[in-house]
């Protein structure tokens, strides 16, 4: 097979400055820079050649209009059969268009798109290509989901040049995953950069020219970004990231980019064994029900895209058994969660040097606004002086290094999500107040400007300074 065609040239640039050589270098000879070069293609430079394969009408098309003259272009939406998917798409798959999924390894990305698939496959010829799993195994996975079709197509195959070919007349396809597909016009490994780019830029290519919706599923590295290079979200219409811990059975599904709809959409999942379901009533997803009986646990309304949800964060504090005490955060960031321990030592005198200090944010979710901050330091607070937070109290507020209190965004939002989950008080930053005076009738509304402000609310500790 690889022995079809021969590459044409390719080349290598360094994608730091630029800098074209032939051969692979460790070390860019131009800017200095180590593992920077990557392999491209070299296109021809010929256009007229390609301009008369294209035809008059694209020509034509291509012709600089006034915006007057330009008509409107009806995106054609098709439901996917999983409504919280249809919500997070921004109404529905737009033909023609490229959807790229990230996630975690096991997060259930192949589960998703199974059953996407397997629902497009009653109405429109479907492909799902898995180039990391046998065609029994994407087979018993379709039986366990309970969605066994004869209209879905399946193809086991890593080259591109020969998933173009099975594409034929199917006008919804799944690449599984885009990491472990090649092209043959490049002679690096799969998964490298260069092919990954690659191979996204000739499913764009196809995906435009035949009106064929792909969905790709990317792997992402342990950072958390794509694995591959950023130019692959550059290329892709929508960009939908599958997050939420493994262990856990709720996941959120998130657009970070979309051309046809808002990239602030979230979507809510559950992992369950006949599949993955949508999940409409959220509002006591991440909440435990223990809350308020013991001391380290804060509420939060967080705001994920366009909804806000309520979350708990809880903490565990420990005495450090070695010189040094532990920090673990799930959810949270770790330095975030330093820092206010830091917060909390300089402005409250709560002191943590001597105790371990472990935070979750419960449901597996990932809370990275600032508004959390203040949360976070109501929970940290609350486990070192063992005082339990009332359970309808929630807690918003970004917290700065002098212990300062500052206003978030969507205030408003948030009191409103409490308010609906049944909350009465909530203690917010003293210059969101003004936005949220309306709800005053409804639920009890504690400004404040401190750190000390809201654990002299909470009554969590009679405060030293900056009270
Ligand atoms: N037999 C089973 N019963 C119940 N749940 C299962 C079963 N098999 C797999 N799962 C669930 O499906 C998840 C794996 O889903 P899936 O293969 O779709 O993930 P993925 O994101 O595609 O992973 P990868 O990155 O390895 O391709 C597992 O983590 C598990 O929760
Ligand atoms: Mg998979």
């Amino acid at each position: 097979m690889a022995t079809k065609q021969k590459a044409p040239t390719s080349q290598f640039v360094c994608s730091t400055c630029g800098f074209v050589a032939p051969k692979w270098l460790g070390k860019c000879p131009d800017c200095g820079n180590f593992n920077t070069m990557q392999e491209e293609l070299v296109r021809e430079t010929n256009t007229a050649k390609t301009e008369t394969r294209r035809g008059v009408t694209d020509m034509l098309k291509n012709r600089a209009l006034p915006l007057s003259k330009i008509g409107y272009e009806k995106f054609d939406r098709v439901n996917s059969g999983i409504s919280e998917f249809d919500t997070v798409l921004g109404g529905g798959i737009v033909r023609g268009s490229l959807v790229l999924l990230g996630g975690d390894p096991g997060i259930g990305k192949s589960t998703l798109l199974t059953q996407v698939a397997a629902y497009l496959a009653k109405s429109h010829p479907t492909l799902y290509v898995s180039a990391e799993e046998s065609c029994s195994q994407v087979k018993m996975r379709c039986e366990r989901l309970g969605v066994v079709s004869d209209n879905l197509l399946l193809l086991n195959e890593t080259c591109l040049e020969d998933i173009e070919t099975a594409i034929g007349e199917s006008k919804f396809v799944v690449i599984d995953s885009v990491q472990a597909i090649y092209t043959e016009s490049l002679s690096s490994a799969a998964g490298s950069v260069g092919q990954v780019r690659e191979c996204a830029a000739k499913l764009m290519r196809i995906a435009k020219s035949q009106n064929v919706t792909f969905f790709i599923i990317g792997h992402v590295t342990k950072e958390g970004a794509l694995a591959g290079p950023k130019v692959l979200e550059h290329i892709m219409d929508t960009v939908l990231y599958f997050e939420g811990q493994q262990e856990d059975n709720y996941k959120l599904l998130r657009a970070v980019k979309n051309r046809f709809g808002s990239a602030q959409e979230v979507g809510v999942f559950e992992m369950t064994e006949t599949g993955i379901k949508s999940v409409s009533d959220y509002a006591d997803l991440f909440l435990s029900e223990t809350r308020g009986l013991a001391a380290g646990s804060a509420v939060t309304p967080s705001e994920s895209g366009n909804r806000c949800m309520n979350v708990e964060i809880q903490t565990l504090i420990s005495k450090t058994a070695y010189g040094m005490p532990r920090r673990m955060s799930l959810g949270v960031d770790y330095n975030k969660l330093v820092v206010l321990i830091a917060v909390l030592e300089k402005r409250c005198g709560i002191p943590f040097f001597s105790s371990d200090v472990y935070i979750n944010a419960m449901g597996g979710i990932k809370l990275d606004e600032p508004s959390v901050d203040l949360a976070i330091c109501a929970a940290l607070a609350s486990a070192a002086n063992d005082v339990p937070i009332d359970k309808f109290t929630a807690v918003f507020g970004e917290v700065g290094l002098t212990g300062e209190i500052r206003p978030v965004t969507y205030a408003d939002k948030r009191v409103n999500e409490c308010i609906k989950t049944g909350f009465k008080q909530v203690i917010l930053p003293a210059k969101n107040m003004k936005a949220c005076e309306k709800f005053k009738d409804k639920i009890q509304l504690v400004p404040v400007q401190y750190v000390g402000q809201m654990i002299k609310a909470l009554s969590l500790r009679p405060m030293q300074n900056n009270d």
